[in-house]
């Protein structure tokens, strides 16, 4: 199709003769008929087309380019400050029937909202460029990864996709003629008046972040940030994809993955699933203490996983993604080396602050500088009373910078998951570590997981919320649904004589009285992780409570740090006061997602309140 061919388009559609595909290209004229653009640039993904892209947002005002010799060829972009984070409120699960996005999503009517969505994106895209992003989740070719192409009028988008998937012109040697891609449609939702100037930051007051799950389709409208506009990233790589998992007998999860070698050079590869900002990417980087030499931690992912079992049946998992879009507050040299040293260069980041310099600084990093430009563009110093960066300001960095990576994160076929782990923000009640008796114990476990809520989205800080498998604003369809494909995916490892990777639940975030926390969490998590991989291969000791298999203090490693018996009391006892009214609180989401919940989880809790009794 050429432009000639389409009578309300006056733009130039003419593909690059390096796209194939037809129905990509008839998509392509067709949002561009709706979205009225400017210009189409198809993207390749190559440098100079990054390159070309900074220097534009650098004349526009979006980027500021680093000091080179502080931080090379790196950005910094600072958003409208109405758009800093998810907006879980405006982000909604169209299927065609309302039981199915369950009562954990928003819904709409999909076709009302597909009149909604073509009223705000007629001509939505005037006075900009419509970039043609061809993105792979997972290593080009991998049989668990997937294809998308996003149709976005924000160059910033470009660039983060390229650092954050396999983007460019490889995608349409595997996607061919005619196959299969999940089309993603972003707008800032700004359209530009004929000599109208823009702003650094376009967006609209009104943002719809919206998912088709059964035709696999992707509508954004409104928001330039994060998972809002990085289609790849929490629409595709989990609510979609979530959703295809259940259809195709595979898991798309909020789970980094890591690999663990032991001194003996065994390596083991562990799953673990926490809400936003709970120190995931720290977990994923985790150097272990001195004390226990020999054990080695390497990063396969930091924020999602895809599982499927292989043709016997293990769970082997892959990184859909290939870079990092972390939260930078709080990360420093000694909470989490490795993403330091990954920010040495080639960063793009977002709502941190900059120095006098030409640096970047963040609360938390070190100390503050005398003064800076904040978040806001403001001066700051110290004494303002303000954050200079936002709490949840971010960078973004491609993977194979981290030198933990590990060297099978790029591996087509994934790496055989040994473990999961399920982890909530929870300043009291959920003891430091526990391994679920059986798999639906630990369906439980993840399914009941509380946690205190963080900057990651838009919304009130810190009170805790029931965050199911960490995927309460990211499960693509009905909760319940999602606890029973989990269950039946362990049937279906037992009946095929598959390894059920085994599963733990943690929090290192108990706090004393003056709300400090208990446990040092960092690289001493690996003295949790190492009592895990050593249950699993039969070698440690553990002692049963009512929620599982708790290690007592003897059976963890302590060489080289102080933590006495009695602070290790205090965070792994199980209060059964706490734990009556915690028990009350899984009611209370059972009760919420009654419809299609699986008897064996309500079985599951009828044991514990009887053992609680007794
Ligand atoms: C993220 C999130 O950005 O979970 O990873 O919010
Ligand atoms: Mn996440």
């Amino acid at each position: 199709m050429n432009a000639a061919a389409s009578p309300s388009l006056s733009v130039d559609i003419q593909a690059p003769q390096w796209v194939r595909h037809e129905r990509l290209k008839a998509w392509v004229a067709e949002i561009a008929s709706l979205t009225q653009p400017d210009r189409i640039e198809w993207c390749d993904g190559s440098q100079e087309e990054y390159d070309r892209l900074c220097d534009q947002m650098v004349k526009a005002g979006t980027l500021r380019r680093l000091n080179p010799q502080k931080r090379p060829n790196s950005y910094l972009a600072w958003s409208d400050p109405s758009d800093v984070a998810r907006v879980e409120d405006r982000t909604f699960i169209c299927s065609q029937r309302k039981e199915d996005a369950g009562p954990t999503n928003n819904w709409t009517d999909p076709a009302e909202m597909r009149q909604t969505l073509a009223g705000l994106f007629a001509g939505c895209m005037r006075g900009r460029t419509l970039y043609v992003i061809p993105f792979s989740m997972g290593p080009l070719g991998s049989p668990i990864a997937q294809i998308g192409v996003e149709l976005s009028d924000s160059p910033y988008v470009v660039t983060n996709m390229r650092i954050m998937t396999r983007m460019g012109r490889k995608v349409y040697d595997v996607l061919g003629a005619d196959g299969e891609f999940v089309p993603c449609v972003h707008s800032v939702g700004a359209p530009l008046k004929p000599g109208q100037q823009d702003v650094a930051w376009p967006c609209n007051q009104t943002k719809y972040i919206v998912h088709y799950p059964e035709t696999r389709e992707i509508w954004s409208f409104g928001s330039g940030y994060g998972g809002n506009a990085l289609l790849g990233k929490k629409c595709l790589a989990l609510r979609i994809a979530s959703s295809m998992g259940r259809e195709e007998g595979w898991l798309a999860e909020h789970m980094l993955i890591l690999g663990v070698t032991s001194p003996e050079g065994k390596k083991m590869h562990v799953a673990a699933a926490f809400p936003s900002a709970c120190g995931k990417t720290n977990f994923a980087m985790m150097i272990p203490p001195a004390a226990l030499p020999g054990w080695k931690v390497t990063t396969i992912g930091d924020d999602i996983a895809w599982i499927k079992p292989n043709a016997q049946g293990r769970l082997y998992a892959i990184n859909p993604e290939a870079g990092y879009f972390g939260v930078a507050p709080g990360t420093n040299e000694k909470t989490n080396y490795n993403c330091m040293a990954s920010l040495r260069e080639n960063v793009i980041f977002t709502n941190v602050a900059l120095t006098d310099d030409g640096d970047v600084w963040w609360e938390g990093m070190g100390p503050a500088p005398d003064h800076c430009i904040d978040w806001q563009g403001k001066d700051w110093t110290p004494d303002s009373g303000r954050k200079a960066a936002h709490p949840n300001a971010r960078f973004t960095v491609a993977a194979d910078q981290n030198p933990a990576i590990d060297p099978e994160w790029d591996n087509p076929a994934g790496v055989a998951i040994d473990a999961f782990i399920f982890g909530g923000r929870r300043s009291d009640t959920v003891p430091l570590v526990t391994q679920a008796r059986n798999w639906v114990e630990g369906v439980y476990m993840a399914a009941t997981m509380g946690s205190e809520t963080t900057a990651a989205a838009v919304g009130q800080q810190g009170v805790v919320r029931r965050d199911p498998f960490a995927m309460l604003p990211f499960c693509g369809y009905n909760m319940s649904d999602y606890f029973q494909h989990w269950l039946e995916l362990g049937r279906k490892l037992k009946q095929a004589g598959a390894v059920q990777p085994a599963i733990f639940c943690v929090n290192w975030f108990q706090t004393d009285e003056q709300g400090r926390f208990i446990w040092p969490g960092f690289g001493e998590n690996m003295r949790v992780l190492k009592w895990m991989l050593e249950r699993i291969q039969g070698g440690a000791d553990g002692e049963e409570n009512l929620f599982g298999i708790s290690p007592q203090y003897q059976d963890i490693t302590w060489d080289g740090l102080d933590f006495t018996a009695e602070q290790f009391q205090v965070i792994t006892r199980i209060d059964p006061e706490a734990w009556n009214k915690e028990l009350q609180l899984h009611t209370e989401l059972f009760e919420k997602l009654q419809q299609g919940l699986p008897a064996e989880l309500v079985q599951v809790q009828n044991r514990l309140r009887q053992q609680l009794e007794a």
